[in-house]
């Protein structure tokens, strides 16, 4: 079992305006393996996370799915640093699993539906960032359904059914 998963937490305000992330981190954040970094606190820069980039074995890119990607925050930590962890042989072989919360259901998100596209495909820039620096792109983890009048259960569930997914990487 691997000893080192980095949850990136790309949420502007988990603190204040998040249920759904809020509670997919508290449900990992105790686990021993587990180091959490919160974008929104610590700038992007190539001093505040290479080391624990490199030390890590799985990448958790977490973040509310914002007009079908991540909040800007995301974009600009990779901006800034996956282009020098591109040529970076230690990226190699790191899993990368991206960790999303999604307003509507899954239902709509097929071809046909309301949103069209699979929320795997329309997630596919993060995987060419994966296959550019090397790492094996894992199954995205979605938390459907975040606006939905049952919210609440789905998020409980979703906490349960990610920290199982996390325990077992
Ligand atoms: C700016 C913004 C854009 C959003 N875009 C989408 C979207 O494209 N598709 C969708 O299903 N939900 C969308 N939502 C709903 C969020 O995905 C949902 O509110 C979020 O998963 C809740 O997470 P949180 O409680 O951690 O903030 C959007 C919400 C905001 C605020």
């Amino acid at each position: 079992m691997d000893k080192n998963v980095l949850v990136l937490s790309a949420h502007p305000d988990i603190a204040e305006k998040s249920k759904a992330c809020a509670a997919l981190l508290s449900a990992v954040k105790d686990l021993p393996k587990v180091r959490v970094m919160d974008l929104s606190e610590i700038p992007a820069t190539v001093e505040n996370y290479y080391e624990r980039v490199k030390a890590a074995s799985v990448i958790v890119l977490q973040f509310p799915f914002w007009w079908g990607s991540a909040p800007a925050i995301l974009k600009t930590w990779i901006d800034t640093l996956m282009l020098g962890f591109l040529e970076d042989p230690s990226m190699k072989g790191k899993r990368l699993l991206v960790a999303t919360s999604v307003g509507s259901g899954p239902e709509v998100y097929r071809a046909g539906g309301a949103e069209q596209f699979t929320v795997d495909e329309i997630l596919r820039p993060f995987q060419v960032m994966a296959i550019y620096s090397g790492m094996t792109y894992l199954t995205p983890f979605v938390l459907y359904g975040t606006m939905l009048p049952d919210a609440e259960q789905r998020i409980q569930r979703g906490a349960k059914e990610y920290r199982a997914l996390i325990e077992q990487l």
